[in-house]
C-alpha cells in the first residue's frame, strides 16, 4: 500500500485538521478494498442519509463485511459485525484513534472531551473523571433525579403530549441539578440554550462559524459556557456540592493534582453533550416500544411495584432489582441505538477477516447493523426483552450488542443512563398507562441520533 500523503484531500466542510494528526492518505490506497464510491462529488452521502440501514445491508450483500464507501466528502472503510466491533473497540494493539475519528466532527465545539483523546492521556483523564460516577455520588444524583422526575410526571399526568420535546426539556432540567448543581430557573435556561446551540452546531452541515449559521451560534454558546464555568472552579473545590461538576473540580490525578480549569470546562461541555441527546433518544424509543407493547408495561409495572410503591421512584440501592426493566431498556437500545455508528482512524496497518487494510483511512463500525444481524438476533425487528435474560446473553458474541461501545472508550455514563431510564420508568409506569393514538406509527429520523420526526404524541393515562 502507498504511504499516507499530505492532508490535501481534507474536506473543507469539516473542522480544522490538527497538526499532530496523521495526514489524510491518498484515496487510491483504498482502491483494492471492494466497495462503491457512488455519485461524483456527493458519493453515497444522500443514499446513506435517506436509509442508513438499507444502504449498509445492500453494501454488505454486494461487497462483504469490509467495504469501501465514499460519503461526507471522503473515502472511508466500513467494518461490519461483532468481530470488527471487537477488533476496533477493544483495540488490543492501539491501532485506532478515537480523537482522529470523532475529531473532524466534534473538535470545533467539544475539543479535548474524553472521546477526543487517545491512549495514555485518555486513560489518565478518564481515571480522574470516573470519580464522579462512583456509587456514593451516584446515590445523590439518583435522589435529585427522583425529585425532578416526580414533579414533571405530575404535570404530564392525564395529558396528551409530544414526548420527544418533553423528555428533551426534562433531561436538560435534570442535568442542571445533577451535572451542574444549579437550580431550575432563568440561569439554567440560559446555560441550556448555549448548550443546545453547541449540540445543534456539532451536527450542522456548515463547519465554519459564519454569522447566522448553527455553527456561529454553537461557537458563541461555547464561549458563553467557558466564561460561565471557568470562574466557578475554585469556588466548587471549596464547596460540598453534590453534582458532577463539583466532583470533577475536586478530583485529583495519580500525582494528587487537580485537572486544570480549561480541562475541567472542556470535559464538562463534552459530558453534557455525550449525555443529553443519547438519554433523550433512548428513553423516547423505550416509551414508544412500551406504548406499542402494552403487555410489557404490565410486566414492568408488576416488577416495579415489588421494588417500591407507586409514584415513589427508586433509590440507587434498589436499581439492581429492576431486572426486567433493564432488559427492556437494553432491547430498546438494540432496536434503536442512539449512537448508530462509531468512527475511528487507523493509525497503523491492520487485518480483519483475511483483508489487509492500510494505515490512514477513517474506519467505522456499524452499531445499528450489528444489532439487526439475524444470526445473532432471530427476528431482528421484534421487540423481545427476553433476549437479555442471562442465559441468552451468555450464548451470544460479546460485541453483538454495543450501544455503549466497548474497550477503553466504553461509555463512562452508562450507569447514569440506566439509572435515569429506570427512575423515569418507575415514576411513569407505576402511576400511568402510556397510550398511542389508534394506528399511529412514528417516522424515525435515523441519523445522526435517532428521533421521531413528529415528536411522538402519547397520552399518560392515570391508573385508576
Ligand atoms: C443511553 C444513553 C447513552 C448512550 C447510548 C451512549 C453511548 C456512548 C457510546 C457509543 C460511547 C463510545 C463512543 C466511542 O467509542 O467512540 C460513549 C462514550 C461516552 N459517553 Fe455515553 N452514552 C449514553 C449516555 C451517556 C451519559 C448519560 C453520559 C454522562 C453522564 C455519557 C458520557 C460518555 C462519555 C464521557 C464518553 C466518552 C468515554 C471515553 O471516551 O472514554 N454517556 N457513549
Amino acid at each position: 500500500m502507498n504511504a499516507p500523503a499530505k492532508a490535501t484531500s481534507f474536506n473543507p466542510l469539516r473542522a480544522e485538521w490538527e497538526a499532530h494528526w496523521l495526514p489524510m492518505p491518498d484515496p487510491a490506497t483504498l482502491d483494492d478494498i471492494p466497495g462503491d464510491d457512488g455519485a461524483p462529488i456527493v458519493g453515497n452521502t444522500l443514499k446513506m442519509l435517506k436509509d442508513p440501514m438499507g444502504f449498509a445491508q445492500n453494501m454488505v450483500a454486494t461487497h462483504g463485511k469490509v467495504y469501501r464507501n465514499k460519503a461526507f466528502g471522503g473515502r472511508q472503510v466500513a467494518l461490519v459485525g461483532p468481530e470488527a466491533n471487537e477488533l476496533i473497540l477493544f483495540d488490543r494493539d492501539k491501532i485506532f484513534s478515537s480523537e482522529q475519528g470523532w475529531g473532524p466532527v466534534l473538535n470545533l465545539l467539544f475539543p479535548r472531551g474524553l472521546m477526543l483523546m487517545d491512549f495514555e492521556k485518555h486513560r489518565a483523564d478518564r481515571r480522574v473523571l470516573s470519580v464522579a460516577f462512583k456509587p456514593e455520588p451516584m446515590r445523590l444524583y439518583a435522589d435529585a433525579l427522583n425529585d425532578g422526575i416526580a414533579r414533571r410526571v405530575a404535570e404530564w399526568s392525564g395529558q396528551r403530549l409530544l414526548f420527544y420535546p418533553a423528555i428533551k426539556q426534562l433531561t436538560l432540567d435534570l442535568a442542571a441539578t445533577s451535572f451542574l448543581g444549579i437550580p431550575w430557573g432563568p440561569e439554567a435556561d440560559r446555560i441550556n440554550k448555549a448548550f443546545v446551540d453547541m449540540v445543534q452546531a456539532s451536527v450542522g452541515v456548515i463547519r465554519k462559524p459564519l454569522p447566522f449559521t448553527a455553527m456561529g451560534r454553537g461557537v458563541a454558546g461555547r464561549k458563553y459556557l467557558i466564561e460561565y464555568f471557568s470562574p466557578m472552579v475554585a469556588e466548587r473545590r471549596a464547596s460540598d456540592g453534590e453534582d458532577i461538576f463539583t466532583q470533577i473540580c475536586k478530583a485529583t490525578d495519580e500525582d494528587g493534582q487537580y485537572l486544570g480549569v480549561d480541562a475541567i470546562v472542556d470535559h464538562m461541555n463534552f459530558l453534557m453533550m455525550a449525555a443529553h441527546d443519547t438519554i433523550t433518544s433512548s428513553v423516547t424509543s423505550m416509551v414508544w416500544l412500551l406504548a406499542k407493547h402494552p403487555e410489557w408495561q404490565d410486566k414492568l409495572r408488576e416488577e416495579m411495584l415489588r421494588v417500591a410503591p407507586a409514584g415513589q421512584g427508586v433509590g440507587h440501592n434498589a436499581l439492581g432489582e429492576l431486572e426486567l426493566t433493564e432488559m427492556a431498556f437494553k432491547e430498546s437500545l438494540r432496536l434503536i441505538p442512539p449512537v448508530p455508528s462509531i468512527p475511528r482512524r487507523a493509525l497503523k496497518e491492520f487485518e480483519l477477516g483475511g483483508s489487509r487494510l492500510p494505515a490512514g483511512p477513517m474506519v467505522g463500525i456499524n452499531v445499528n447493523y450489528t444489532h439487526h444481524m439475524a444470526e445473532y438476533w432471530p427476528e431482528p425487528k421484534k421487540f423481545d426483552p427476553m433476549r437479555f435474560a442471562p442465559d441468552a446473553v451468555r450464548g451470544r458474541h460479546k460485541y453483538a450488542w454495543v450501544p455503549f461501545g466497548g474497550g477503553a472508550h466504553m461509555c463512562l455514563g452508562l450507569h447514569f443512563a440506566y439509572m435515569q431510564a429506570k427512575i423515569f420508568m418507575h415514576h411513569v409506569l407505576t402511576t400511568h398507562r402510556i397510550v398511542l393514538d389508534d394506528g399511529y406509527t412514528p417516522d424515525w429520523q435515523a441519523w445522526p441520533i435517532p428521533k421521531p420526526r413528529d415528536g411522538l404524541p402519547v397520552r399518560f393515562e392515570r391508573l385508576g
